[in-house]
């Protein structure tokens, strides 16, 4: 039976239809159409970038952002495992090996005094992922990418608005990859965007995402014929689904501070049962601002979170774990890694627990969430 209260529930902004509407008229329904340079262009002015790419998810952004590392099986890539598949997908994908980091207890993102012991003679690229829209340790992993002349691929998919010491995520590294699928903050239903921080990547970037052509000059009239120059994919983005991404950027301020609201309710409601020491709260450092993309508790043990799940789906509340560790999976297991090699990652992975978080969550339904959290913790004193 569907919960009362979801999970998640994308938002509609209100521009959607009419801008798709538009698309279809002006006859350029494809990739390279009006509404994706619209898009391009306000992600480029976020981000501060030369140039970004609209693709059809923060899958295919990453997979681009790891052709043009030149990844090969010679190479390793250090990342987090608490995270989602595709940041390991797109570095197996070119027969590069996958190298685990744990993660920091605060902020549940790459533990950045891990990294330089994991670097070996093969490592070519560090992969940071902002998990909730919080920043990762970037002066840290620059640094040592820096130092050891490591690419960064910035896996933003959470954190489109968000900053860290008041860069935006995703314009800090080399690359970075935001995601537009409908649980994220800003949506069209399945979509991502590949953040091109170096001008010299600009132009195979854009050969990578036409199939291995050289479309893009020819849309922009600067050949007259386009022909076969790379390798390459499908990756751009139909302008269907960037017109409907363009209704949700224009919302992008009400999106954010509707976020924040909600946010700020969740840590003032549950701020005693914190203080009573039967959960933990996220915890977001004074550098980094927040894109307020998830909301989580961290429950004392697992047995607690199972408990707390029961509780919350009686009352037709819906509240979901997050990420089985990739070392722990079978993926995992097949490349060599064992449960028990990344303590912070697995006991976050077996305590951590998200609340429902939708633009359209009414200030009632929260208060019941968080009701029904501060009962299950009094029936259990
Ligand atoms: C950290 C992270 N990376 C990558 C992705 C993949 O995004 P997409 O579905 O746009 O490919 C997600 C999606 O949830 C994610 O959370």
């Amino acid at each position: 039976m569907k919960p009362r209260i979801p999970f998640n529930k994308p938002f509609i902004a209100g521009g959607e239809l009419e801008h798709i509407a538009e698309s279809v008229r002006a006859g350029r329904i494809s990739g390279g159409g009006p509404y994706m340079k619209r898009c391009e262009e306000y992600l480029e002015e976020i981000c501060g970038a030369p140039r970004v790419l609209l693709t059809t998810s923060c899958t295919a952004a990453m997979e681009m952002a790891a052709l043009l590392c030149d990844l090969g099986p010679e190479d390793e890539v250090i990342l987090p495992s608490y995270t989602f598949v595709s940041t390991a997908n797109a570095v197996l994908l070119r027969g590069a090996r996958p190298v685990f980091v744990d993660i920091r207890r605060d902020t549940k993102n790459l533990d950045e005094n891990l990294v330089e012991a994991a670097i070996t003679e093969r490592t070519k690229a560090i992969m940071p992922v902002h998990y909730a829209g919080i920043g990762c340790e970037m002066d840290a992993l620059v640094q040592i990418a820096a130092a050891h002349d490591l690419r960064i691929i910035e896996d933003a998919a959470q954190g489109l608005g968000a900053c860290y010491k008041g860069q935006p995520l995703g314009g800090i590294g080399d690359f970075g990859a935001f995601s537009f699928h409908e649980t994220k903050n800003v949506i069209c239903g399945e979509g991502g965007a590949l953040v091109l921080n170096r001008p010299e990547d600009v132009e195979r970037a854009e050969i990578l995402r036409e199939k291995g052509t050289d479309r893009a000059k020819f849309f922009r009239g600067e050949i007259d014929k386009y022909t076969w120059v790379d390798v390459g994919s499908s990756y751009v983005s139909s302008d269907l689904l960037a017109a409907f991404l363009w209704g949700q950027f224009e919302q992008m301020d009400r999106i954010a501070a509707k976020r924040r609201s909600i946010a700020e309710a969740y840590f003032e409601q549950l701020a005693p049962l914190a203080a009573a020491g039967h959960l933990e709260l996220p915890v977001v450092p004074n550098h980094c601002d927040s894109n307020h993309h998830i909301f989580y508790v961290l429950p004392r043990d697992m047995a607690t979170r199972t408990a707390l799940i029961a509780h919350l789906r009686a009352r037709s509340i819906l509240a979901v774990f997050h990420y089985v560790p990739l070392h722990a999976s079978p993926m995992g297991q097949r490349l060599g890694y064992e449960e028990g090699m990344f303590p912070v990652t697995e006991d976050v992975s077996a305590r951590l627990l998200r609340l429902p978080f939708y633009f359209e969550l009414t200030p009632e339904d929260q208060a019941e969430v968080t009701t029904a959290i501060t009962e299950f913790f009094g029936e259990r004193t």
